[in-house]
């Protein structure tokens, strides 16, 4: 039975907070963590498969052109070697967004350097890569003068969408005081710990993949496409995936090559991508240039507010980084323009990449806040209080709970900021300045249709089972919470199964959507089968209280099921209540850094979040996303920089030796505050996402820490030591 709900009103019920059993919030551990840390959890490359054949991807040395014969006998006669897989459907690139549709592309064609043309076989990992190192291939590679590689030169199409109100330039002629600056933000890589890997088998009439996937919902269909499959030929199962922070949102080559070699071959193969193939073929975030203009009063109001932003992409991708997102609804300003440029160019395919837009939009307008405040001469925290907006400033619409305040104050005492005017330069320790900043956070809140089906057993525990995926966020902790908390079991009570394409649809983990939706679809289940248990018990639904497997007071659930099971598949559906509210998470960032006067060498020496995302489902796995969203910033700030050849396009870091993530030694105690909140628009459970929100201006945080620390104001993510120095004042 099934049991569905579309939300087009606030849910101010606040069911979960009336239960009894009490462990929806709690800290509890992740019932996979042992497994994990223990090395038993199978990620997609190590299911054990009998006879499994290995595949190794050959990638295109050049940036533009086609590839005109593939000479396979060049290495099928070497040590092992079973096939030279160059399939069409693998030339052509996987799409890479949620829209889940493949871009325009002649097969054979290669827009990007290190594009996969073909893939080799063979009976072992180590025989398929020395091979595939071998293939030769003939191909027309474009004069590289006529290839556009620099966003900056290259032609650039405006996004529809702008926003324009009043009359910025007026505003800003008129103004007390105003702010007109530009910032550049650098290419950023996923770096998620696992690389993409498949495993694909084929029985004659059915296809199943274990694979690293985020969305298996689109994936299913994404792949079935790509192969010429119906939906229901094939299988996905993704139980565990080592993070994928937006790179495995879509499916990929790995995916698509292991699946037609299996086919073909009628064999298992595996395809593990190499660590600089995840870089060179996979996606990055988009360089950013961002001009921000701001204009305001003698008392710090936001008269104007102006964000224009050139994001590049490959020529035929609809994906365009979405930089202004929140600068849309975040701050006063009634003279407004808003608009998004995209530049086509050759270099690899952009795409998601953790809180995509906000993650470098906010951090270009956290920091031109904190020139204006120092120009008004005001606190920079009250500057964003002044200017919090009654309702979204060019929509109208009012806003869903909101706690930027909270945040902004709560953070602002916790970390002992010393508020009033601000100057640079104050306190020096030994060859270091040491300075404080704060940003504000925003991430746009999502969420997305969802599935679960939960199932009651005559034992008494509770099974929960959808295709959602843990993508190391902690969903099969609070998918287990929910349903806890809703039937009145504890967590070793409840089984949750998920990443199998063969159960109910989720919502996929991206956008940040994935607690909220799949939670109210487990919600939405477990309602229907509290109304059930409240009539076999006797009582109204909203009499019945459920406490460690029975009534309180009452009968077990054992005795009230009597041999009995009760299943419910959950739909929860997005309704039109986002047509009605701006719903966003919010929070403040606040850092203290050290500057090395003579190096320009940052230390961050202690950085707090404050973060408001309505309900929390576990604090202790909602903090780890923040602690990761927050480390995210320090990457953004001072380290994470992909490098470009500037001849030819290719990726030039395309390892974890050269693209600096912050290691132990760049991270220093770091401290979350979680702001008591329940978002009665946001989802029937109160809930918005949190998976994207720490690192959602927190790199302003540190570069506004090293003007006030040195002086130097860097206009140029990250603010490596070079840069520092050039801006350090005299
Ligand atoms: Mo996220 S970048 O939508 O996985």
């Amino acid at each position: 039975m099934s049991a569905h709900l579309k939300q087009d009103e606030p849910d101010t019920r606040n069911v979960l907070d009336g239960m009894e059993q009490g462990i929806i919030g709690q800290p509890l551990a992740r019932p996979d963590g042992l497994a994990k840390v223990t090395g038993t959890a199978p990620y997609a490359a190590e299911y054990p498969v009998a006879d499994c054949l290995e595949g190794v991807l050959v990638t295109a040395p050049f940036t533009r052109g086609e590839i005109t014969a593939i000479d396979k006998a060049s290495v099928l006669s070497m040590p092992g070697v079973v096939a030279v897989i160059d399939d069409e459907r693998l030339t052509a690139r996987a799409a890479q967004g949620t829209a889940g549709e493949a871009p325009e592309q002649p097969a054979r064609e290669v827009g990007y350097f290190g594009q996969p043309i073909a893939l080799v076989v063979a009976q072992s990992f180590e025989q398929a890569r020395d091979a595939a190192k071998h293939l030769t291939f003939d191909y027309r590679a474009d004069d590289l003068d006529d290839v556009p590689l620099d966003p900056e030169t290259a032609g650039a199409e405006p996004q529809d969408g702008a926003t324009r109100q009043g009359d910025l330039a007026q505003a800003m002629s008129a103004a007390a005081h105003s702010v007109d600056v530009t910032y550049t933000t650098e290419g950023h890589n996923s770096a998620a710990m696992e690389p993409h890997a498949a495993i694909a088998q084929w029985d004659g009439t059915k296809l199943t993949v274990h694979a690293s996937l985020q969305m298996l919902n689109y994936n299913i269909a994404e792949l079935a496409d790509a192969l010429g499959l119906q939906e229901e030929q094939v299988r996905l199962i993704s139980r565990y995936v080592g993070g994928g922070f937006g790179s495995k949102l879509g499916i990929s080559e790995e995916t698509v090559a292991a699946s037609i070699a299996a086919m073909e071959l009628e064999r298992p193969v595996r395809v593990v991508l190499s660590r600089q193939q995840v870089f060179q073929t996979i996606m990055r975030r988009s360089e950013t240039k961002q001009r921000l203009r701001l204009s305001a009063d003698k008392d710090g109001h936001l008269t104007g507010f102006g964000h224009e932003a050139r994001v590049s992409q490959l020529p035929g991708e609809t994906f365009a980084e979405p930089v202004l997102q929140s600068s849309e609804f975040l701050y006063a300003g009634e003279n407004r323009l808003l608009q998004l440029e995209v530049a086509r160019i050759h270099r690899m395919t952009a795409g998601s990449v953790r809180a995509p837009g906000e993650a470098v939009g906010m951090p270009a307008l956290e920091s031109a806040m904190d020139m204006l405040a120092q120009q008004v001469g005001i606190d920079p925290v009250e500057l964003r209080l002044r200017n919090i907006p009654e309702r979204h400033p060019s929509e109208g619409l009012p806003y869903s709970s909101r706690k930027l305040a909270e945040c902004l104050e709560q953070g602002a005492k916790a970390f002992g900021w010393d508020s009033g005017a601000r100057q640079p330069r104050q306190h020096r320790d030994g060859e270091w300045w040491i300075g404080t900043g704060m940003a504000s956070a925003a991430r746009v809140h999502n969420v997305a249709e969802a599935r679960a089906r939960v199932t009651l057993k005559p034992d008494g525990t509770a099974l929960v089972e959808t295709d959602m995926t843990d993508i190391g966020t902690g969903t099969y902790s609070i998918v287990g919470q929910v349903a806890g908390e809703m039937l009145g079991l504890p967590m070793d009570q409840v089984l949750v199964e998920l990443g199998d394409t063969e159960f109910p649809r989720g919502p996929g983990s991206g956008g940040s959507w994935g607690a909220s939706s799949i939670g109210s679809a487990v919600f939405v289940a477990c309602e229907e089968l509290r109304a059930k248990l409240a009539s076999k018990a006797g009582v109204s639904t909203d009499e019945l209280k459920l406490k460690d497997g029975g009534v309180v007071g009452g009968a077990t659930l054992v005795e009230l099921l009597d041999g009995e099971e009760l299943s419910f598949e959950g739909h929860y559906e997005p309704g039109d209540i986002a047509d009605d509210y701006t719903a966003s998470g919010y929070g403040a960032f606040f850092a203290q850094v050290r500057v090395n006067r003579f190096t320009g060498e940052t230390r961050v020496d202690r950085m707090l979040g404050a973060f408001g995302f309505g309900r929390v489902l576990n604090a202790k796995t909602a903090r780890s996303q923040c602690l990761g969203g927050i480390v995210w910033s320090i990457g953004t700030a001072l380290t994470e920089s992909l490098l470009f050849d500037p001849v030819d396009g290719h990726v030039v870091n395309c390892d974890l030796a050269e693209y600096h993530v912050p290691v132990h030694r760049d991270v220093p105690d770091l401290e979350v505050i979680m702001v008591e909140e329940r978002d009665p628009a946001a989802s029937p459970i109160q809930a918005k996402g949190i998976g994207e929100l720490g690192m959602c201006g927190g790199a302003a945080a540190i570069g506004n820490a090293i003007y006030n620390a040195c002086g130097a104001r860097v206009l140029s993510f990250p603010m490596t030591p070079d840069k520092v120095i050039a801006a350090m004042p005299d």
